[in-house]
């Protein structure tokens, strides 16, 4: 199989390149060889490379800055997956997409299904939303993979951004009124790989560990668990204290209930996900094993 790889060099693109390579040759262009802000690098690039599947872990993530560079995020998150699922069906050629949890509006407690109405908050997640849409109408033979909170050992988010706040600060406000389940890269990339491997049916599937958490309550699970592990912090779970929303105000709004349901996903593949618990505790092991 000939893969082509968009995005290595991010969280879930890095951790990819590793589990996809038993399934056959990867071609990864890195942002020197292929921007992807370029409709016609990318189409050369696909006429030249020729590939047999098409992963893509390429997006615009910063999500306060989408607010103000609305045209390149619509290209990476719109306009890219919609030309890549329009070059997919022309070749017959199966497409693996990422999408957000910051597509769903948010509101209540229940939580999102596959088929719930979408109503994004944000640029960011209407962009993606567009492009989802783009893929699903166009024919191709798909997989998108809605995730959320994504983190790694590597890349830049909010558990390394706490570890380094936790150095320095003897107390930190978190947001505890959104609700969700962080996910590690490693899993969606290991999930990714098992669903092309066992080909499963193409669709729309959320991605995510089982269990919900607020920022907050993740925040307090990390300084904990870095404590058990020796890390010294400035301060532990105990000096983290509960904000709302209101109280750290953001360009781009974010949903309050970002909790997906992911029983498609595990019928589907026969599967049960890990709770979120246990994946922040293997992904705090690697990232304090390669710091
Ligand atoms: N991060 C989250 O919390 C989150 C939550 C839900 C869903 N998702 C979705 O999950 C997927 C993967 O996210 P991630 O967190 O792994 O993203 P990431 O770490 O921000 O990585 C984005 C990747 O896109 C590449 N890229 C951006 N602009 C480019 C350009 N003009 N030309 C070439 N490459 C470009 C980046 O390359 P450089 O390294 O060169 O910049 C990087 O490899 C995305 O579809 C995202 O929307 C993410």
């Amino acid at each position: 199989m000939n893969i082509l790889l968009l995005g290595k060099t991010g969280q879930v693109g890095f951790e990819l390149h590793r589990t996809l390579a038993p399934l056959g040759a990867i071609n990864a262009p890195s942002r020197e060889t292929l921007d992807l802000m370029s409709e016609e690098s990318v189409a050369n690039y696909l006429a030249s490379a020729k590939p047999n599947l098409i992963v893509n872990a390429a997006a615009w993530t910063a999500v306060d800055a989408a607010e103000d560079h609305q045209a390149s995020a619509e290209r990476l998150n719109a306009g890219l997956p919609a030309q890549l699922a329009d070059y997919a069906a022309a070749n017959s050629v199966r497409l693996v997409h990422y999408s957000s949890d910051y597509v769903y509006p948010g509101d209540g407690e229940q939580a999102w299904q596959e088929t719930s109405a979408t109503s994004p908050l944000s640029v960011y997640g209407s962009t993606k939303l567009q492009g989802d849409r783009s893929i699903e109408q166009s024919g191709a033979d798909y997989l998108i993979f809605r995730t959320s909170w994504v983190y790694s050992a590597r890349g830049n988010n909010f558990m390394k951004t706490m570890l380094r706040l936790a150095k320095s600060k003897a107390e930190l406000n978190i947001v505890a009124d959104q609700v969700g389940a962080p996910t590690p890269a490693r899993l969606i990339a290991q999930i990714t790989t098992l669903a092309i491997h066992s080909q499963l049916a193409k669709g729309l599937y959320h991605l995510a560990p089982r269990g919900e958490v607020s920022w907050h309550g993740f925040a307090q699970e990390i300084f904990r668990l870095a404590q058990e592990n020796g890390e010294q912090l400035a301060m532990g779970p105990e000096n983290a204290y509960p904000i709302p929303t209101s109280d750290y105000p953001t360009p781009a709004t974010r949903p309050l209930n970002s909790r997906m349901n992911v029983n498609k996903l595990e019928q589907t593949l026969s599967i049960r996900l890990p709770d979120w618990q246990s994946q922040l505790a293997v992904t705090l092991d690697e990232y304090l094993e390669i710091k």
